[in-house]
């Protein structure tokens, strides 16, 4: 590719971008989704080690260290650009992220911390045993309902 060409191409996509973002519905849509998306991974991969731990469905070793693994992933990412001021529930629509977030961001990540540490140990005992699972599932589901009880809006 020329020199030229590559030129070309970052400035359309640049121009993409202005019009992304001027047409978009709602201030911080593009954050919201983003976040949301984090947690419905979340959730998702939660799926497989809450159907075991229940005996829905058959304990798998690889399939929860697998979900494990993900979860471990999904807590250990960077938080700072998912949570802009005024992306609150009192200011925009399509979000339940309660405002009193934005009065306590040291406690909001303190709680995303102890999500990361528990997300750490169940990826350590996922692997070896339907026990292990079910020993920190009670942590991890903790870690998500402590958050939630104090920073999300109930539906
Ligand atoms: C540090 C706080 C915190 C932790 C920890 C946390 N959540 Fe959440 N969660 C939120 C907030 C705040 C929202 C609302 C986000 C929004 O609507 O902008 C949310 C939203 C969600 C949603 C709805 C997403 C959507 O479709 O809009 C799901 C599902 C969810 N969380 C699952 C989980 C699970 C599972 C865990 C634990 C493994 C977890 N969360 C841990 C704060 C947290």
């Amino acid at each position: 590719m020329t020199v030229k060409r590559v030129l070309t191409c970052v400035a359309v996509a640049a121009t993409l971008g202005v019009v992304g973002s001027a047409i978009a519905d709602q201030p911080f849509e593009t954050e919201i989704e983003a976040r949301q998306g984090q947690f419905k991974l979340l959730a998702f991969n939660l799926g497989p080690l809450v159907g075991m731990a229940r005996g829905d469905i058959e304990y798998d070793a690889a399939t929860a260290q697998a979900s494990a693994d993900n979860i471990a992933a999904i807590a250990s990412l960077q938080q700072d650009r998912l949570w802009p001021a005024g992306s609150d529930s009192e200011s925009v629509s399509g979000t339940r992220a309660l405002p009193e977030i934005w009065e306590d961001t040291d406690d909001v990540m303190a709680k995303f911390e102890e999500l990361r540490q528990a997300a750490l140990a169940m990826q350590e005992a996922a692997g070896s045993g339907l026990d292990g699972v079910r020993g920190q599932l009670r942590t991890l589901g903790a870690a998500c309902s402590s958050c939630h009880d104090a920073y999300r809006e109930s539906q």
